[in-house]
């Protein structure tokens, strides 16, 4: 540690032990725990907010977040973390959270287990609403609350001296299988990057645009690399290779250079390493750059305007166009009994993923370079590091970290190349860590996009046509916008049969932040305009929400949008038809009620090729590693995988390991699509069946020592959205889903009934669990989330502002699975990672208007009672987004 030292030392108590520190002005007792203390279960994921509690200690016996207290002020105290409980506190918590699925990504979990301690040891048989409460100033991006309140009360159980909880160790498919890693992630003990050291460490950061548009010129980094401790300072003139990367354009560079413009506020326009944080980021401070602003482009439809300044130089501002046309649909509307029309418009939303962005970076002794990520899909980043270092993708290995949550906000590159080019340059490892605010601005969002649509049905009901025009605001950089839009478009008419399809989406590109991938992928925005027509349909029809889905909702044999055939595994009705008793009780007892249906691709589809890859090798102690090429990131990828080997193989779960690195080419592409567990599912099953060919001959795994079990599976019988081709298939599945959202007598959301065909359940806990998570995302969406920008700014990084609700903001949640096989799909099963929050908004929208008779269009809802009462979601600042 450098300069930044007073000498004052600080003497405290850490989990029994006396220890002295002498920490930086204004350090943190966050950071001084982390780096100087070696504490790794206290986790930052807001530092300074205070406000997602994953740095949660207790302090002289009381709980509190350390990244915003100093460490100076720690004098003389008593601190405990997770670290410092007994073996059987440990072992109690561990294996609590572990056996109920209250671990998904695993960041956020540590800090709800030292504050289920201190509650626990104050009250030992809490009610499940005093959990609420108390754990109420944590943040889960993944799980819903509902298992992680379900692993306090078995916590609470063994406190009081009951038996300690048994996670299922072994099961293959259709068992509730124990999350693969989650003992360990419950005690913060699975490393994520940020809690990666190497001898030697640096410590990277960066110098982000403070404009939406303007002309960068000149970056002067003299007094930046100046301060002691600073080891390297790069920037676009020391990229030797290819500075321009992109998943599907190369539009968006690492660096932005001397002369060019920077398009968002999330540009890179230099990057530092230092011996520590503090001093990488005072040094990144210090780059100078001068900058000419120019009036940013903010509107897309504004963007697409004749004479409209171009956004990005590899571009023109209209970045996609996707069409459908079937039949005639304004015939077809002409002719209808009854016709609604209107615009709906969704809002810009942030992953809010609770781990910041990070990589660490470092040389192999064979030359290689190492790079550690969290991405989305790391062959992609290899793929784009290696052009930006000028290097042969075999020269850069890179291998997955546990991920703290993605829900396609990892897709794009985000520090990986400035990571990798500081390590190549300084010749030591480099770490590379955003901070909350730096990961809002920098990471695509999800689209905001403004839905027209006109919708026909006829006397019965039966809708007769759908025409949807929607622009979507893609943001900076293309990232995988213009695919997002092409979904919006093929999930235009929801899980419904209509005569004619007339749909046009535009993705645009303007200086707001970009946006990509996330959760739903365009789905979300489509399915809360074409319920909001099914809604207004049945009103004028006389008919009831659940009634005027039943008569349209899709059968084998029927078309959806993109008009592909449905040939099997169409398990709408059954969805509809769970949650029937449901939606009439409520009514019959006076309640507000919502009711929406969706539908999800599994499968990118569109016709491009798909993989799913897997080596098994067994390895010398008899375990078998169990390679893929698609990520974890919270959803539970690895354990289905592992199961799906067990059922075939007839091992026991606990012999196999998986991976995903580069050891073997195992690119797929991104985890995205709702694929993995249907392509990566079918590749393991593949190649464990060849393991089990040769157990089945009577040699053991001992003999097996050093084979290698290979499959390579493709899928590649997609066809394009408007292929002229004799038979459309866009996606290989889909995935349906039913919600019913009741209200209370003041318009709260009191109870989520979530129905959901699911093809084949692989893992109850897991599969819920997605589905819970979807829904608390989907009600956020509805209600309180929003990122609205300011001049291409977001005005906000806050937590509470940004809208994502806690766990006294969650209804109660039932989920209801609904197997309708999929015989493209392993064992039956299809994807289940984002339908959860397709028809949520929609279901809210319903509901409220049934409360109060006002029909929103608009996203989220924060006019609403139910909004009202959330906990969150209130942005103190200017709103100026373009809708
Ligand atoms: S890192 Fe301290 S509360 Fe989020
Ligand atoms: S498990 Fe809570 S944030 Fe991922």
């Amino acid at each position: 540690m450098r300069a930044y030292h007073r000498g004052v030392p600080v003497r405290f108590t850490l989990n029994g032990e006396g220890r002295t520190i002498e920490p930086a002005s204004g350090e943190s007792l966050l950071d001084a725990l982390r780096e100087r203390c070696g504490i790794a279960s206290i986790k930052d994921g807001c530092q300074p907010q205070g406000q997602c509690g994953c740095c949660l200690a207790l302090v002289d016996g009381r709980p509190l977040v350390t990244c915003a207290f100093e460490a100076e002020r720690a004098e003389g105290r008593d601190v405990l973390t997770l670290e410092g409980l007994s073996p059987r506190e440990r072992e109690v918590a561990s294996r609590a959270f572990a056996a109920a699925g209250g671990v998904q990504c695993g960041f956020c979990i540590p800090g709800v287990a030292i504050r289920a301690k201190h509650l626990l040891d104050r009250r030992p048989d809490p009610s499940r609403d005093e959990i609420a409460r108390a754990i109420d100033g944590h943040l889960c991006r993944c799980t819903g609350y509902v298992h992680i309140l379900e692993a306090v009360e078995l916590m609470a159980k063994a406190w009081r001296g009951g038996e300690l909880p048994v996670p299922v160790a072994d099961g293959g498919v259709g068992k509730p299988l124990v999350r693969y890693g989650a003992v360990g992630q419950a005690l913060g003990e699975r490393p994520f990057v940020a809690d990666m050291q190497r001898p030697g460490l640096l410590h990277g950061a960066l110098v982000l645009s403070a404009h939406a548009r303007a002309r960068v010129l000149s970056i002067d980094t003299t007094k930046a690399a100046e301060l002691p401790g600073v080891r390297a300072v790069v920037t676009a003139a020391d990229v030797p290779g290819e500075r321009w990367y992109g998943l599907l354009q190369d539009d968006w560079p690492g660096f932005v250079a001397e002369g060019e413009e920077v398009r968002c506020v999330g540009d890179v326009l230099a990057a530092v390493a230092a011996e520590d944080a503090r001093t990488a980021r005072e040094a990144a401070a210090r780059v100078a750059v001068e900058y000419q602003p120019l009036p940013p482009l903010l509107d897309p439809e504004a963007a697409l305007a004749p004479g409209a300044p171009r956004v990005n130089p590899k571009h023109p501002n209209l970045l996609s166009r996707s069409l459908i046309r079937s039949g005639d649909a304004a015939r077809a509307l002409a002719a209808s009994a009854h016709v609604v029309s209107g615009t709906w418009r969704t809002q810009r939303i942030e992953h809010l993923f609770l781990e910041p962005e990070a990589a660490l970076a470092e040389s192999l002794p064979d030359g290689r370079l190492a790079l550690y990520t969290q991405g989305q899909g790391v062959f992609d980043d290899r793929r784009q590091v290696a052009r930006f270092l000028d290097v042969p993708e075999e020269q850069v290995r890179v291998e997955l970290v546990p991920s703290g949550g993605a829900f396609g906000g990892k897709e794009d590159m985000s520090v990986q190349a400035q990571t990798a080019l500081l390590a190549r340059v300084t010749g030591r490892p480099v770490k590379l860590v955003l901070s909350r605010e730096e990961s809002v601005c920098m990471h695509p969002k999800r689209h905001p996009i403004r839905l027209d649509y006109t919708v026909g049905c006829d006397d019965a009901g039966r809708l007769t046509a759908v025409v949807a025009r929607m622009i979507g605001d893609s943001g900076a950089y293309a990232s995988v916008g213009g695919k997002v839009l092409e979904r919006a478009a093929g999930h235009a008419c929801g899980p419904y049969r209509v005569g004619a399809v007339d749909v046009e989406a535009l993705a645009v590109y303007t200086n707001n932040p970009p946006c990509g991938a996330m959760r739903g992928f365009g789905v979300p925005q489509a399915a809360f305009a074409i319920e909001g027509c099914l809604d207004l349909l049945a009103k004028k029809v006389g008919l009831d929400g659940w009634e005027i889905r039943s008569r349209n909702v899709v059968a084998v044999g029927d078309a959806v949008t993109t008009g592909q055939l449905l040939e099997k595994s169409v398990g709408i009705r059954k969805t509809l038809d769970a949650v029937k008793d449901v939606y009439y009780e409520a009514r019959r007892a006076g309640k507000a009620v919502g009711i929406a249906c969706g539908l999800k691709n599994s499968g990118i589809g569109n016709g491009v090729a798909e993989w799913g890859k897997c080596r098994l090798v067994v390895e010398a102690d008899g375990t078998v590693s169990l390679y893929n090429g698609y990520t974890e990131m919270g959803q539970g990828l690895m354990t289905v995988l592992v199961q799906f080997a067990v059922e075939v193989t007839g091992l026991r779960a606990a012999l196999f390991h998986p991976k995903v690195d580069s050891t073997f080419a195992l690119g797929c592409g991104q985890t995205t699509g709702s694929r993995a567990t249907l392509f990566g599912g079918r590749a393991v099953t593949s190649a464990s069946a060849k393991l089990r060919a040769d157990l089945d001959t009577g040699l053991t795994l001992a003999d097996l020592v050093g084979r290698i079990y290979a499959a390579d599976e493709v899928v590649d019988d997609t066809t394009a959205l408007g292929a002229d081709v004799p038979k459309i298939k866009t996606h290989t599945s889909y995935g349906f889903a039913t919600q019913v959202v009741i209200l209370d007598a003041v318009g709260r959301v009191e109870r989520v009934v979530a129905a959901h065909d699911v093809g084949r359940i692989v893992n109850p806990v897991l599969c819920r669990g997605q589905i819970e998570g979807s829904v608390h995302m989907g009600l956020g969406y509805a209600l309180t989330e929003e990122l609205p920008c300011e001049n291409g700014m977001p005005v906000t990084s806050s937590l509470r502002e940004i809208g994502v609700l806690r766990a006294r903001d969650m209804p109660k949640t039932e989920v209801i699975l609904v197997e309708e096989p999929e015989p493209e799909g392993p064992f039956g099963a299809k994807g289940v990672g984002e339908i959860g929050l397709v028809p949520t908004a929609a279901a809210v929208a319903g509901a409220l208007e049934a409360f109060d008779g006002v029909r929103r269009t608009t996203l989220p809802m924060k006019d609403s009672p139910a909004a009202r009462a959330m906990s969150v979601g209130r942005i103190r600042r200017p709103r100026g987004d373009w809708h």
